[in-house]
C-alpha cells in the first residue's frame, strides 16, 4: 500500500480507541504461527500498519530465551517470505517488537510471568490474545488467563479452528470461552474470510448495480463452489484422519463462501449486519438428512496416482492404515428461501485433485427466447466465474457476434475478464492472516465468525454425518490426480449439469 491509502489506514488506526497495545500469541513456536502469523505481522509492520508501540509476546511450552525465539522467527521469515522483502533494518525493527514468555498451559505454569511481562498493560490495557494452540488446551488457557487477571474487559481473544468436531463439542468449547470472554470479545478465525477475493464477493455483489437484480432463482440456474487441492495428508495424520474433508473444509470455509454468495444485502458493511445476513442463509440450508444423503452427497478417498506428473501414494498408504476418512466430498445443497427457491448449490472439495483451484461458478439461465436460428451456432447461457486462488480473477462469459460479413449471424461465447492482479499490479498479494490480524488488533469483528454461524454450520454438517453413519456410507476410491470418484460426476449430471473443471 502506498501514499494516500496508507496514510488513511494509519490515521484510522491512530484514531481507533479500541486498538490493542499488545498482542499475545499462544503456540508461537507452532507451525501456524511460524508459517502464517509471524510473517503476516512482519508484512503489517513493514507497511506501517501495526500501531507503533504494539508489543508482540510469543508464548509456548518451550523454555526459550527471547533471543532464541527471535532467531527462530528470523529463520521462519527467511523460509516463508521472498528475500527481497527482508531488508535487514525491517527485520531487526520487527524482531525488536518481540518478547517471549514460556507458558505451560496444560499445567498452568507461566501465567504470572506473562502478566509481569505485560506490566501495566496486563492489568488495564487493551490486549489481543491469539490462541494458536490445540483446541484441547483452550479451556486451560482461558482459566490460566482469567486467574492471572488477563481476561478483563480490555482483552479480546482469537481462536483458530477446529472449534470442535460436531455441534455438541463446539458448544462445549464456546461455553468454556464464554465463561471468560463474552461474544463481542471473541474472534473466531476462518482464514478464507481474510482472502481478498472472498471479500471481493461483497464488493462485486453490493458495489455494482449490474448483478443484484439477477442474483436470484429467476435468473440463476445453479451455483458451483469448488475448493480443489493438490496436497495430500502433509504429515497432519492425527488431525486430519479424525476430521475428513466435510469437517475440515465444508463446515467452515465452503459454507462461509456459500453464505456470502447467497446472503441478502446487509444494510451496511458492519459486523452485526453482515453476520446477521450470513447466519440467515446458514439456517435456511435444507438439511441433507437420512432421506436425502444418498442422493445429495458423495464421499471419496484418494488411492495412489499422480499429481503434477509425480507419482503419489494413496491416503491409506500415507496414513499406514485402512480408514474410512473422506478426503473428498461433493454435495448438492439448497437454500430454502424466496431468493433461492429451486436453485442447487453444488459444493465439492478434495485433496490430491489435479489442480489447486478455488472458484465459484454462477450459472445463469438461458435467455427466454432465442431470436437466432440454428445457423448462429446456438446460444450458451451466461456464466460468472469467480476465481479465488491461485490467481484472483472474475470472468463473465457473454455471447457476442463473430466478426464477418456472412449472411448469417454466428455467435460465440467470449470472456469478459477482470484480472485483479493486473488491475492492481504492483500490489503484493497479502497473506489472508494479515487482514485478520489487523482487524483483530483493531477490534473489528466483521470478518470473524459469530457463534450462531458456527453452530448453524455444525448442525447442517452433523445431519450429513448422521446420514452417512445410518446408511453405512464409506468413501469411494478415486485415483490421486483425478477429480474425485465418478459418482461425484453423476451427482450433477443427473441434473444435466457438468462440473466446471
Ligand atoms: C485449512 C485446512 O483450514 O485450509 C487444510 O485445515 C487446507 O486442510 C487449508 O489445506 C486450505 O487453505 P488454503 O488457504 O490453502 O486454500
Amino acid at each position: 500500500m502506498k501514499g494516500k491509502n496508507l496514510d488513511k489506514t494509519l490515521s484510522d488506526i491512530k484514531t481507533k480507541t479500541d486498538t490493542a497495545q499488545a498482542l499475545l500469541v499462544f503456540g508461537a513456536t507452532g507451525d501456524l504461527a511460524q508459517r502464517m502469523l509471524l510473517p503476516s505481522l512482519y508484512g503489517l509492520h513493514c507497511d506501517g500498519l501495526l500501531p507503533p508501540g504494539l508489543g508482540v509476546i510469543g508464548s509456548s511450552r518451550s523454555a526459550l530465551e527471547a533471543s532464541a525465539f527471535r532467531a527462530r522467527v528470523a529463520e521462519s521469515l527467511a523460509r516463508y517470505l521472498p528475500a527481497e522483502r527482508l531488508a535487514d533494518a525491517n527485520v531487526q525493527a520487527f524482531l525488536s517488537r518481540l518478547q517471549y514468555v514460556p507458558v505451560n498451559v496444560a499445567e498452568g505454569g507461566g501465567f504470572a510471568a506473562l502478566q509481569a511481562a505485560l506490566g501495566e498493560q496486563g492489568g488495564t490495557g487493551k490486549l489481543a490474545i491469539f490462541l494458536s494452540t490445540a483446541p484441547s488446551l483452550f479451556s486451560a488457557a482461558i482459566n490460566g488467563l482469567r486467574e492471572a487477571g488477563l481476561a478483563h474487559e480490555g482483552v479480546r481473544l482469537a481462536l483458530e479452528k477446529p472449534l470442535g468436531h460436531d455441534l455438541h463439542s463446539s458448544q462445549a468449547i464456546n461455553d468454556a470461552v464464554l465463561d471468560a470472554f463474552p461474544e463481542e470479545r471473541t474472534f473466531r478465525i476462518d482464514h478464507y474470510l481474510g482472502k481478498e477475493t472472498v471479500q471481493n464477493l461483497l464488493a462485486l455483489r453490493f458495489g455494482n448495480q449490474l448483478f443484484e437484480p439477477l442474483w436470484n432463482a429467476a435468473a440463476i440456474d445453479h451455483v458451483q463452489i469448488t475448493v480443489a487441492e493438490t496436497v495430500g495428508l502433509e504429515g497432519r495424520i492425527d488431525f486430519y484422519d479424525g476430521m475428513g474433508a466435510l469437517r475440515d473444509m465444508v463446515q467452515n470455509h465452503m459454507l462461509q463462501l456459500l453464505a456470502l454468495v447467497a446472503m441478502e444485502p446487509p444494510a451496511k458493511y458492519d459486523a452485526a449486519a453482515v453476520r446477521d445476513e450470513k447466519v440467515k442463509v446458514l439456517r435456511s440450508l435444507r438439511p441433507i438428512d437420512r432421506a436425502m444423503v444418498t442422493t445429495h452427497s458423495v464421499l471419496g478417498q484418494y488411492g495412489p496416482g499422480a499429481v503434477g506428473g509425480a507419482p503419489v501414494a494413496g491416503y491409506a498408504d500415507e496414513l499406514g492404515a485402512a480408514t474410512t476418512t473422506e478426503t473428498f466430498v461433493a454435495l448438492k445443497a439448497h437454500v430454502d428461501n424466496w431468493r433461492w427457491k429451486g436453485v442447487p448449490f453444488y459444493l465439492r472439495t478434495g485433496k490430491r485433485l489435479p489442480v489447486r483451484q478455488s472458484e465459484i461458478l454462477v450459472q445463469f439461465k438461458p435467455v427466454p427466447h432465442s431470436i437466432f436460428d440454428e445457423r448462429s451456432g446456438g446460444l450458451v447461457a451466461n456464466k460468472l466465474l469467480i476465481k479465488l486462488q491461485p490467481e484472483e480473477n472474475i470472468r463473465l462469459l457473454v455471447m457476442v457476434k463473430e466478426p464477418g460479413l456472412g449472411r448469417n449471424v454466428r455467435l460465440r461465447e467470449v470472456p469478459l475478464d477482470l484480472s485483479l492482479s493486473a488491475a492492481f499490479a504492483g500490489q503484493r498479494q497479502r497473506i489472508a492472516y494479515e487482514r485478520l490480524l489487523l482487524d483483530f488488533i483493531n477490534g473489528d469483528p466483521t470478518l470473524f465468525v459469530r457463534r450462531d454461524e458456527v453452530e448453524a454450520q455444525w448442525q447442517w454438517i452433523d445431519a450429513i454425518r448422521d446420514g452417512w453413519a445410518y446408511h453405512g456410507m464409506t468413501p469411494k476410491r478415486y485415483t490421486a490426480g483425478s477429480w474425485g470418484p465418478s459418482s461425484a460426476i453423476a451427482l450433477t449430471e443427473r441434473d444435466g449439469v457438468s462440473w466446471h473443471d
